[in-house]
Parts: structure tokens; sequence; C-alpha cells
């Protein structure tokens, strides 16, 4: 127990999933990420928080934006970053993952950031390992950092995100980025709506705390901002979709039916975005509307505050400790 009884420690050895974060939470990492976000607009960028430490970015998936920002974020921070992706990885000549994870922690890293396609991917890194891990995206289950980075990129232009209404347009059954989404913006007390043709939303869409649409006029009614998802075009080809272009017209957003939401509605896009498919290039090219671009700049600075929370934990903790505190959690 702590000296200070109202002192609060981030408790989280990992950052897996959106489940488990509480406000309190979420408030620390919103903090940090201001500060960071601050200091990134100036020359000198860099801190030393994470100085003698090590980051393993280990993607088995394609990635621009997340890759990107965790390799920034953890050189501003003074790591050292490593970067791994599948296509270079002994992977290819038939060692399994559980191999894998076991030679990469051999080497003493204190930080993972795994983006893999199979859910589950991250906590199997995790587990295995013992150290320090953040999901950055594992199949269709969770990208808990695009979720925090996004409610960041809205908390700093309304305040806060309770009470707004927020529509998730799209290929919800295949989106880790919806599914964070939606578990995020309700802890955080906001209205969501999703959207979008019956073939490309879960079964269980009524259990999620959500509202549910087909028609986007319908959905876009009264909202505050709509994000809108990447059409997975390899959906098109097993019957999921009848074709791109039927998509586009009735689920693709530009200026026209962005006139049923509210006047001032802004629009999100996780990328990378398939332009005049789910979005007009027009719309996401609006400077006025479209928070595309600030999603990405606010991914470094919410990167940069999970990264040192988790870091917090890093130097100080065993392996065995590690997965002690694990079972203990469990
Ligand atoms: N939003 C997102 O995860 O983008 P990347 O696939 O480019 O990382």
């Amino acid at each position: 127990m702590s000296a200070d009884p109202y002192a609060y420690t981030f408790p989280h050895s990992d950052l897996l999933s959106v489940g488990g974060l509480n406000p309190i939470d979420l408030q620390m990492i919103f903090t940090r990420a201001e500060e960071h976000f601050a200091r990134n607009q100036g020359e000198d960028k860099k801190l030393g928080t994470l100085k003698g430490l090590t980051q393993i970015n280990l993607f088995f998936e394609a990635s621009t934006r997340t890759l990107a920002s965790f390799e920034l974020a953890g050189k501003r921070l003074g790591a050292d970053v490593v970067n791994f992706s599948a296509g270079n990885a002994s992977i290819k000549k038939g060692e399994s993952l559980a191999d894998t994870a076991l030679t990469l922690a051999a080497m003493k890293p204190d930080l993972l950031v795994v983006r893999h396609g199979s859910a589950g991917a991250a906590r199997f890194f995790a587990q295995t390992t013992g150290i320090a891990t953040v999901n950055a995206g594992d199949g269709a289950h969770e990208h808990p950092t695009q979720a925090l980075l996004d409610s960041f990129t809205l908390i700093q232009r309304w305040g806060d995100v309770a009470g707004r209404r927020i529509a998730i347009v799209g290929d919800i059954l295949h989106s880790r980025v919806a599914r964070s989404n939606i578990a995020l913006l309700n802890l955080m007390h906001a209205e969501v709506r999703v959207c979008g043709p019956a073939t490309l939303l879960p079964g269980d869409i009524d259990q999620w705390g959500v509202s549910v649409f087909h028609d986007l006029d319908q959905a876009l009614e009264g909202c505050d901002a709509v994000m809108t998802l990447r059409i997975q075009r390899e959906r098109m080809s097993n019957g999921l979709l009848a074709s791109e272009r039927e998509y586009g017209a009735l689920y693709g957003l530009n200026h026209q039916r962005l006139e049923h939401a509210k006047p001032d509605c802004l629009i999100m896009h996780p990328g990378p975005m398939n332009r005049n498919v789910e979005i007009s290039s027009a719309l996401a090219d609006d400077p006025d509307i479209s928070l595309i671009l600030d999603q990405v700049e606010s991914g470094v600075a919410v990167r940069m505050a999970i990264l040192e929370l988790l870091a917090q934990k890093a130097p100080s903790m065993t392996w065995q400790d590690r997965v002690n505190y694990r079972e203990g959690d469990a």
C-alpha cells in the first residue's frame, strides 16, 4: 500500500485492450499526452524518461501510422527502439510465435509493441515474455491506442466527449478500431451510434451499448462527430458486400450527406483510407471538418504517454515479478 492514501499509480503492466482502464487511468494518459503534444510543437522534442530502456516494435502486419508513431514516441522519450517486421523474421522459416517471443525476450527489451493479424497475439507475447506489452492491433479484436488517440483528438476540440453523439460507420464486424472506440466512448459517456450493412455488423451488436442504423442519413442526425472506417477490399470477394460502388453510394461520407449531422460535425478516419469510397476526397481534405491529420499528430503524444506509464514498472520488475503481478491481477 502506498504511504500516501491518495496517491494513484498507473496500475497496468500492459495495454492490451481498453477494458480495464478506468476514468483515472484515462485522465493520467490524457494529461501526459497533452504535455507531450505541446512539446512536440516545439524545436526540442526530446525527453530522457525512457533513457536506457529498449523498445521493440514487432509488426507482423503492415502499418504506416502506428509503427512510425510508436518509433517516434520511443525515440523522443530517449529509448533505444528496434523495429522488427515479419517480412524478415525467422517465422518465415517456420519458427513458432512462442520461440520468437522467447528469443526476443532473451535480449532483455523493456517494452514490446505488437501488431499481429490474430486476435490475442499481443496478450500471448505479454504472457510468454512477462515484458510490458502494448497491443498495436490484433486481428479484428482491439486497437486500444487508436481509440485513445481518437478520443484525445476530440477532447482537444471539445474539452470532453461526454454527452456527444458519435457515429461509427462501415465494417464494424472486422474492425478492431470500432471495438476499442465503442468501449472507450461508452466509458466516457458519449452516445455511440454504429451504421453499416447488416453483413458488416456483429450478430451481438445489440449487446455493445450502441444504437444500430443501416441508413446513413438517419445515423447522422444530430451527430457531433463521425468516424468512418476503411472498407476492407478483401471482404468484397466473400459476398459481404455487393460492390464497392454500391457501398460508396450507401455509406460513403461527403459534404452533402454530412448536412444531416450537426452543422459543426467533425469527421475522423483511422487510416489508411480509400478516397472516394468510404469518404470523399473533398471531405477528407476539408480543414474545417476533417480531423484525420490531427489524429495522426495526437497519436505520437498519446503513445508517448502510454510508453512512459508502462515503463514506470518495466525497470524495477523482474520477469518473475511481472508474472506474479499478472497472476495476482487475474
Ligand atoms: N490506423 C492505423 O492503425 O493505421 P496503420 O495501419 O497505418 O498503422
